[in-house]
């Protein structure tokens, strides 16, 4: 990798994570340590890399707090070191808790042939045995693998493509799973065994979505709403009547809604809220119906439904 560079940015989570005590996995704080010094504790990162990592703070947070100036500055950021041609990929180090809905965001708004590949640890830098040392490692293993492209997720050894991936786990380390389609591959000894093509950048938004991003209005207002026994209107009301631009139904099953939550979303999406079905349903993904009166969600999960419908928002503005 002769005169290219790795760029790492760090955003906080667990894998900047300190405890008091060593051994405590979930009395910790997240986004305490800085990305340069989780660099240089990473024994051998420099070497795999030929030398050539460079870091930079994006953020420090706990990604439980993600918003959209944080969203705004990483996308910015990725676009810019994209643009150089001396980088070769991009790792992000970020929380495991909203590492999906980044993932996702990122995939959707950067045109790149390039790997960016996000990863996270559910163990404290502090802990006795952190799982974020080896998931860097396999993170800038995947940057140098040859034909690398897309947005990933590196964790536990195993490579996840941005539009499946989502974390199942509260706390054992293997957190992360792809439901029906499996893992991209698996990193083994620094090695990636492949099983899927790398994801493509999405064709949908990448043309002005950067642009629309740079411009500091106010992103659109889109929620997600659940249906389950005994669900009401009301909570939909009232977001309507409060201005909501968009909603994402997590639905029973395959789509389906109560019937009184349907009633609500039904004259929101009359009073031009735009209304999408997603499913509660970790696995598999809502099959539209002929007659079906709101749209799916194209498999995505409900959080990432979001992400695109607020997108789709914000390029009609
Ligand atoms: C976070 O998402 O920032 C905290 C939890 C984690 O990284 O596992």
């Amino acid at each position: 990798m002769s005169g290219q560079k790795i760029v790492v940015l760090g955003t906080g989570g667990t894998i900047a994570g300190t405890s008091a005590q060593a051994g405590d996995n979930i009395g910790y704080t997240a986004a305490q340590v800085g990305v340069d010094e989780l660099l240089a504790a990473v024994p051998g990162l420099q070497v795999l890399a030929g030398g050539a990592l460079v870091a930079e703070q994006v953020a420090q947070i706990d990604s439980k707090d993600m918003d959209y100036a944080v969203w705004r500055a990483l996308a910015l950021r990725c676009a810019h070191h994209l643009k150089d041609p001396q980088v070769r990929g991009l790792v992000i180090t970020h929380g495991t808790d909203t590492l999906e809905e980044t993932a996702w965001f990122l995939q959707e708004v950067l045109d790149t042939p390039k790997p960016v590949v996000l990863t996270c640890a559910m163990r404290p830098a502090s802990a006795l045995t952190p799982d974020g040392p080896q998931n860097m490692l396999d993170a800038v293993a995947v940057v140098l693998a040859p034909g690398a492209a897309g947005v990933m997720v590196v964790a536990a050894g195993e490579v996840h493509g941005a539009r499946h991936v989502q974390k199942i786990h509260p706390y054992r380390v293997h957190a992360f799973n792809s439901g029906d389609a499996g893992p991209l591959g698996w990193v083994e000894e620094g090695r990636v065994r492949l099983v899927q093509n790398w994801p493509l950048a999405q064709v949908k938004y990448v043309h002005d979505a950067i642009e629309n991003i740079a411009n500091p209005g106010e992103w659109p207002w889109v929620e997600v709403v659940m249906s389950h026994a005994a669900a009401s209107g009301k909570a939909v009301d009232a977001l309507v009547r409060e201005g909501v631009q968009g909603l994402v139904v997590a639905c029973t099953g395959n789509g389906t809604i109560h019937h009184s939550l349907e009633a609500a979303l039904s004259r929101a999406q009359n009073t031009g809220v735009r209304v999408v079905r997603s499913t509660r349903c970790t696995e598999g993904q809502v099959l539209p119906k002929p007659g079906d009166l709101l749209p799916d969600s194209q498999g995505l999960s409900p959080v990432k439904a979001r992400v695109t419908l607020m997108l789709d928002l914000l390029r009609a503005d």
